[in-house]
């Protein structure tokens, strides 16, 4: 009897230790963004603050020797870019970004797949590779390696699961205390374009996270309708982040491991017709710059100076008609939509996110808004756990009468009575169920589950009233990287 009336006390206090479990995985919440050596932001003028990790782009592999470089152009941004964003923030952790791109351009067409096909699918070229790339990232003091993975190449697939498997192998094995962090880019959905399942187990076994490339899922070059980019929810189409997100959760992946993507760029379309302005409507192709790629800084500027036309709301992705240029239609991400979207991956228990890329931030108006929603969720899990405790301490004792009484009373009863009481803790009508059940966990698990359905609609409840609405979102893209 009393190893029972235990067992029931200790299972009681198990959800406040996974809520306290949960408040403690929050704190590794990850606020990951890319700075580009080539891009316009000093590194000096950084907001580490904002960031617990920092991804410096992009080293990349020689085609001939398979060894990791870095461009002779980068190699001053990233000689120092550790001790510099440290200096904000020293807790910071700074990863070194690999992009295979055979000329390190960061635009698609210059990523050259053939490079990448031939180091994954030769054992000695990946170690190569491998050993590199511990080397370079240990010579710039970075904390860490993350693979931007943008390969079309379904045949890769395996391959790179292979290739994360012996990254991870070679890391472990390095001598010291200080393990090198490994992250990996990924596409939004768990497949290829062909439809090939990504290795998920491969990935997720040997990295510490995998962000989504939730973005550019439509392109301006690409397309000859306008489209959403970066649509968090779209009812009309696949092709939106939160179908990604639960695909891959659906095929396995831990959220714990998977950060979301936030794009700081958005996509400007040229309009056939000004009238014809909805989603889907003609395009003739890219408006305001040659690919029709802008920044959000760049976006708000262009706002700015043009004027306000149409602005449509879609469920997390907003999108400007901007008709005083009469036919420019811009889709990008703004302050709300960031905040729906990092509410989205609290909800959804993910790892946190990663923006790309900070210089086309506003005065660091997006990640700051990233950086506050994801406290102000967090607050809310607090607030959960500040009622929930109290709740169950107040439930514990309620049992505890409870089982007294029914063990006082079970006591007159000729059955075995320690059984009897528990299955009237569980049911008080089960009283009348067959014999056979008696004594079983059955019980058990029942008011486990009874407990704990009670403490998540608590929980739902909670969440749901300090939930805001859904932010703009904005233009479209076209799905360019995969
Ligand atoms: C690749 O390695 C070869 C042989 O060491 C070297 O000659 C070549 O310059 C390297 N290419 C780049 C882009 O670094
Ligand atoms: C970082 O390195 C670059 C090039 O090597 C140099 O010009 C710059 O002064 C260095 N910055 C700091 C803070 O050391
Ligand atoms: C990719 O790299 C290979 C090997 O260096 C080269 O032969 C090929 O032309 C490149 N392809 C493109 C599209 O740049
Ligand atoms: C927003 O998304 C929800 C859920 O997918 C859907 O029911 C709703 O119709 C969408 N609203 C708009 C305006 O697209
Ligand atoms: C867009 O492209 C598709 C296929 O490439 C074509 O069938 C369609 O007519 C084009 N639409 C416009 C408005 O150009």
């Amino acid at each position: 009897m009393a190893s029972k009336l235990i067992f029931i006390f200790l299972f009681i206090f198990l959800s406040p230790q996974l809520q306290l479990q949960f408040l403690s995985e929050a704190q590794n919440w990850v606020q990951a963004g890319y700075w580009i050596s080539n891009g316009e932001l000093p590194k000096k003028d950084i907001n580490s603050a904002l960031f617990t990790h920092l991804l410096c782009g992009f080293a990349d592999v020689n085609s001939s020797t398979y060894q990791l470089f870095v461009p002779s152009a980068s190699e001053p941004y990233f000689s120092n870019f550790t001790t510099v964003v440290k200096r904000k923030n020293p807790s910071v952790k700074t990863l070194m970004s690999v992009l295979i791109a055979a000329g390190n351009s960061i635009s698609d067409e210059n990523v050259n797949g053939s490079v990448l096909s031939s180091m994954v699918s030769d054992s000695t070229k990946r170690k190569t590779f491998i050993d590199s790339s511990i080397k370079t990232a240990r010579r710039y003091d970075f904390d860490g390696i993350d693979f931007m993975w943008r390969s079309s190449n379904s045949g890769d697939l395996a391959q790179i699961g292979v290739l994360l498997k012996e990254w991870r192998i070679a890391i472990n094995s390095e001598p010291g205390e200080s393990k090198l962090i490994l992250t990996v880019g990924v596409r939004y959905l768990p497949t290829s374009e062909m439809g090939i399942s990504y290795p998920i187990d491969l990935i997720h076994r040997n990295v510490d996270w995998a962000h989504i490339l939730s973005y550019d899922y439509h392109l301006p070059t690409r397309d000859n309708f306008t489209g959403l980019h970066a649509a968090l929810y779209n009812p009309s189409s696949q092709v939106n982040t939160d179908f990604g997100i639960r695909e891959w959760l659906n095929r396995g992946f831990p959220p714990t491991k998977l950060v979301l993507g936030l794009p700081y760029h958005g996509w400007a379309w040229r309009l056939v017709s000004p009238q014809d302005n909805a989603i889907g409507a003609p395009s003739s192709g890219p408006a305001v710059t040659r690919d029709g790629s802008m920044g959000y800084k760049a976006i708000k500027s262009h706002i700015r100076d043009y004027g306000f036309g149409v602005a449509s709301e879609y469920n997390a992705t907003y999108v400007v008609n901007l008709f005083t240029y009469t036919t420019v239609w811009i889709n990008f991400d703004g302050v709300e939509t960031v905040k729906a979207k990092i509410a989205y991956a609290k909800e959804k228990g993910l790892a946190g996110y990663c923006a790309f890329q900070l210089s086309n931030d506003d005065n660091w108006a997006l990640s700051r808004a990233a950086a506050q929603e994801g406290d102000n969720q967090e607050n809310k899990h607090q607030l959960l756990l500040k009622i929930i405790l109290p709740v169950s301490a107040v439930l514990v004792i309620l049992v505890a009468v409870a089982v007294f009484v029914l063990y006082y009373f079970g006591l007159r009863k000729p059955k075995s009575e320690e059984e009897m009481v528990l299955r009237s803790i569980a049911s008080p009508r089960i009283e009348t169920s067959a014999a056979e059940n008696f004594g079983s966990d059955a019980h058990l698990l029942v008011f486990k589950f009874a407990y704990i359905k009670a403490a998540t609609n608590n929980f739902d409840s909670e969440t749901k009233l300090g939930e805001g609405g859904y932010g703009p979102v904005y233009k479209v893209l076209s799905l360019n990287y995969f």
